[in-house]
């Protein structure tokens, strides 16, 4: 169950985090994996990781605040990685303000990045998806996307794009086996969360069902499903992974 030999994925924002541990459960699962993101270090030992473990890795810098040059980065990838047929669409960033204090600025880098990049790469990606017919395109969006959060109106609002640019896609390429979801973590235990206070963190958890926040496995386990075979029948789908913060 949930094997992809014989797959080639593309994580984006696979350097640190969520998307590091998607990337690492999708190699482990079978996978040949493209890792991306800006930090050519961090994808170097992440491609040394995964090969160690018996994995086939290959880091693409890509800078999604530039959604000009992705189409052409894409394109670079050498022939045993470019038959795309996983795309997981996990970069973001934040840059949370009060909206009275907002900056455009603020506000376009953050949609930029997380929603303009998601469209450009998914673009990147289809023909092939199209020509295989097979795909799985998931983008992590985020529970805020759907409760709103103060301070967050920018990243909020991505969110909620991601949303409604996967169902929409969901519906267009539907007839050509080609799923389009969403996974929408809660707060999930990465470098932002570990410096919490005590206090800040028992809050938190107390707004949780499982009294918990998650692990970025947690997140994987989810991304795993749905890009594996055995999620064929669902297609434009938000799956919270948020341990009850949001039902
Ligand atoms: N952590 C949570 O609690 C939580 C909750 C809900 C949703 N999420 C979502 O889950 C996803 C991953 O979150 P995370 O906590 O793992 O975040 P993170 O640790 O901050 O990692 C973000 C990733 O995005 C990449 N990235 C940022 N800007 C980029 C750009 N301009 N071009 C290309 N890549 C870029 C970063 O790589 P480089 O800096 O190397 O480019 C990094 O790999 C995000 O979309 C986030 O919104 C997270």
């Amino acid at each position: 169950m949930f094997r992809l030999d014989g797959k080639t994925a593309l994580v984006t924002g696979a350097s640190q985090g969520i998307g590091r541990a998607v990337a690492k459960l999708l190699a482990a699962q079978g996978a040949k994996v493209v890792v991306a993101a800006r930090s050519e270090d961090k994808l170097a030992v992440l491609c040394s990781e995964i090969e160690a473990a018996g994995g086939q890795a290959l880091a693409l810098r890509l800078d999604l605040s530039q959604p000009e040059s992705v189409g052409d980065q894409i394109a670079t990838l050498p022939e045993e990685f470019s038959d795309i047929g996983i795309l997981v669409n996990n970069a973001g960033i934040t840059d949370d303000t009060l909206l009275a204090r907002m900056k455009l600025e603020q506000w376009e880098r953050v949609l930029t990045t997380n929603l303009t990049g998601t469209f450009v790469v998914t673009k990147s990606v289809l023909r092939g998806m199209v020509r295989q017919r097979w795909g799985r395109i998931i983008s992590v969006s985020s529970v805020v996307g759907m409760m709103g959060n103060p301070g967050q109106a920018n990243y909020a609002a991505s969110k909620a794009g991601l949303i409604g640019f996967s169902k929409s896609v969901a519906k267009e390429l539907g007839s050509r086996s080609i799923t389009c979801n969403v996974v929408a973590p809660g707060f999930i235990e990465t470098a932002m969360t570990a410096d919490l206070p005590e206090k800040g963190r028992e809050e938190l958890e107390a707004g949780i069902a499982l009294r918990r926040l998650g692990s970025v496995d947690d997140i994987a386990a989810a991304v795993l499903y749905l890009a594996s075979d055995e999620g064929a029948y669902v297609t434009g789908h938000v799956l919270n992974v948020s341990g009850g913060l949001y039902i």
